[in-house]
């Protein structure tokens, strides 16, 4: 008996207009081009200006009319509609619901998912079970962040590395072998002291102690997660590889979480594979959370190509950490 796969059939991709240079950054704490550079791998950032008054599901619906400009799809058609992001418009109502009305998908239900950087993978691993159950055909999921919004920009050690970006991609049920073949998802939540936003919760909800302690900002132990980063990362690409008997020449595309560039080439080292088969953007749209991952892949579309057998690997505030295998699944 066939089995039902979730294939991803159409990419689509925004960065707000804004670029944020290092040089702009060392204007108001105190850093350099060269520090930023070399410890983190980030030359320019794009940033929504909070004075435009708009939020995620601004970026969200830029980056789904870039992907019906290449794809024709009924927006009726779609069944659910997934967004990961851990900065929505409002703490109520969802993203996903405000994007699915102002695009059409009316027919659709659907939720936002919060898992940090490893929001994607985890919205593709719901997406994929979804299609699998043969309940659903086609499901839209979006991911991306407005980190702006939550950075701390008199935070040097985190200021630099955040950015505003949001992707989108469509998955529909195929009988062919292939989309998404296989997914390691792991959480632990031992973390909280070394990655987390502690304000606008149920624990510190907005006031005046919360804004003056500066509970509404990212902060992060950067040495600590680092490493976490790194052998997480790895170790779970190894197992998945492994499991499917991929070897490092079978693999043609590893698209890492962009945090760093130095994690993201202490992964590619442990795998042993070359930075050439490696997506790196990190560079052009700095760290956007659960934006990263499509972000890379709506970049490198015109290269990829159907067959392709790529692994998505991401790290995250949890921790959250993942891979997902899945082969390509068209010629753009
Ligand atoms: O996406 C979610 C997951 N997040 C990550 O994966 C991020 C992981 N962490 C990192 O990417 C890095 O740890 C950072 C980029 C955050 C920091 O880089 P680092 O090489 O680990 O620097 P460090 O924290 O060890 O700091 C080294 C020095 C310190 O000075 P001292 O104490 O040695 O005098 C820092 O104060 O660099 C200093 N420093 C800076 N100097 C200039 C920290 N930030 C800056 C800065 N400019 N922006």
């Amino acid at each position: 008996m066939s089995k039902t796969h979730a294939v991803i059939t159409a990419i689509g991709g925004y960065i707000p207009e804004y670029v944020l240079t290092n040089e702009e950054i060392s204007t108001y704490v105190d850093t350099s081009d060269e520090w930023i550079l070399q410890r983190i791998g980030i030359r320019e950032r794009r940033i929504l200006k909070p004075e435009e008054g708009i939020g995620v599901t601004y970026l969200a619906e830029k980056a789904i009319e870039n992907l019906r400009s290449k794809k024709d799809f009924d927006p009726l058609e779609i069944e659910a509609v997934i967004f990961a992001t851990t900065t929505p418009d409002y703490i109520l109502p969802n993203a996903a619901s405000l994007i699915a009305s102002r695009t059409g998908m009316t027919g659709a239900f659907g939720f936002d998912l919060g898992a940090a950087c490893s929001g994607y993978l985890f919205a593709l691993e719901v997406a994929q079970a979804f299609i699998a159950s043969g309940k659903y055909k086609k499901v839209m999921v979006f991911a991306g962040d407005v980190l702006s919004a939550v950075t701390d920009t008199m935070d040097r050690t985190t200021c630099p590395i955040f950015s505003d970006a949001c992707g989108v991609a469509l998955l529909e049920a195929t009988e062919e072998e292939e989309g998404i073949v296989d997914s390691i998802m792991h959480m632990n939540g031992n973390s909280l002291e070394h990655l987390h936003m502690y304000g606008g919760g149920s624990v510190h909800p907005a006031s005046h102690e919360s804004v003056d302690q500066r509970l509404h900002f990212i902060h992060q132990n950067g040495k600590v997660v680092f490493k976490r980063a790194v052998t997480s990362m790895a170790d779970v690409c190894k197992e998945i590889m492994q499991r499917n008997n991929l070897s490092n020449d079978d693999v043609r595309w590893v698209v890492p979480h962009q945090a760093n560039l130095r994690i993201i080439e202490a992964v590619a080292n442990r795998l042993e594979i070359p930075l050439d088969k490696v997506m790196v953007n990190i560079d052009k749209y700095g760290n956007s959370s659960a934006g990263t991952i499509p972000l890379c892949l709506w970049d490198w579309e015109k290269h990829m190509r159907k067959g392709d057998k790529v692994i998505l690997t991401a790290f995250g505030a949890g921790y959250t950490w993942g891979a997902v295998y899945l082969t390509w699944g068209y010629n753009a």
